[in-house]
């Protein structure tokens, strides 16, 4: 592993705003950031209270550098937002510029997605941003987009019902497999667009800043698209497991139209 990266892991480590991998935190997010806010050092995760949200909470999935979460840390002051990641070394960069900034309503979890259900308890998050993740293209990777009905089902263990999911992305197969899932389930879409920055939805009353935070991949144009595509819906019915059969012979239809994969991703991954 190269210096730089341990020089991040090692800062992360040291950084109030970021958790790695953190026991015992459903129920207790209100509390942590509180202690934040009052600038405690070592918050101790053990010693924190179980208690009803004061302020509403935001979660942002495959964050990266955060961008979503700092981004919207600043917009709404009043809200708290945790990015979520894998990646630490992506991590220390919205952590660091939170700390900076003295942004003391954002935080940074390190850990897998698929173990998120983990970190939050029933009704603790409000909404979730799912800003530019890896479009698994190939068919049998169908069940890692981040937007399956799988991921969803973990997502409504923690959401308030009704609760608000944002999808920001560069891939056309990914947009048009969520309004799939969207439509099979009968979940309610609030807007969907192919274009956001030429879209009506830009030109409407509900347009708000926060819709147009721009990310690291953002900036890549990965896809080609040279669109960015952005679906919010809301997570307010079940989803029945004996429908994936039909969403797996619906999208096996699907031309993928674009010529990237998880390969193109990991090499500009690389590059960083
Ligand atoms: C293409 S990048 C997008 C990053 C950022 N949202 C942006 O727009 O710049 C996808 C991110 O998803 C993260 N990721 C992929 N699979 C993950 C998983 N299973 N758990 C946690 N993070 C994951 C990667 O580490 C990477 O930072």
């Amino acid at each position: 592993m190269g210096q730089k990266k341990l020089i991040k892991f090692a800062a992360i480590k040291a950084y109030e705003n970021v958790l790695e991998y953190p026991q015992g935190m459903p129920g207790k997010w209100d509390a942590f950031f509180q202690e934040l806010a009052k600038g405690t050092i070592n918050i101790s995760l053990a010693d924190l209270a179980v208690s009803q949200p004061t302020k509403p909470l935001v979660l942002e999935l495959a964050c990266g550098r955060g961008e979503y979460a700092v981004g919207l840390g600043r917009l709404f002051a009043n809200q708290n937002f945790i990015g979520l990641d894998i990646k630490g070394n992506r991590i220390w960069k919205g952590a660091s510029i939170a700390n900076r900034d003295g942004l003391k309503n954002v935080a940074f979890v390190r850990t897998q997605i698929d173990q998120v259900t983990q970190y939050f308890a029933k009704e603790e998050v409000n909404e979730i941003w799912i800003t530019f993740p890896d479009p698994q293209l190939r068919l049998s990777k169908a069940k890692r987009r981040l937007t399956h009905p799988k991921f969803l089902r973990l997502y409504q263990q923690f959401l308030t019902p009704g609760g608000i999911v944002h999808l920001k992305t560069d891939s056309p197969n990914l947009f048009l497999f969520t309004k799939t899932v969207i439509e099979l389930y009968g979940l309610s879409l609030i807007t969907a667009t192919d274009n956001l920055y030429s879209s009506e939805f830009m030109q409407s009353d509900n347009w708000e800043d926060r819709y147009a935070i721009k990310t690291y991949y953002e900036g890549l144009n990965i896809a080609s698209s040279n669109r960015i595509h952005y679906i919010q819906f809301k997570l307010d019915k079940e989803l029945p497991i004996e429908l994936e059969e039909k969403l797996k012979e619906i999208i096996a239809e699907f031309e993928i139209t674009e010529t990237h994969d998880s390969l193109a991703r990991n090499g500009k991954q690389a590059m960083e």
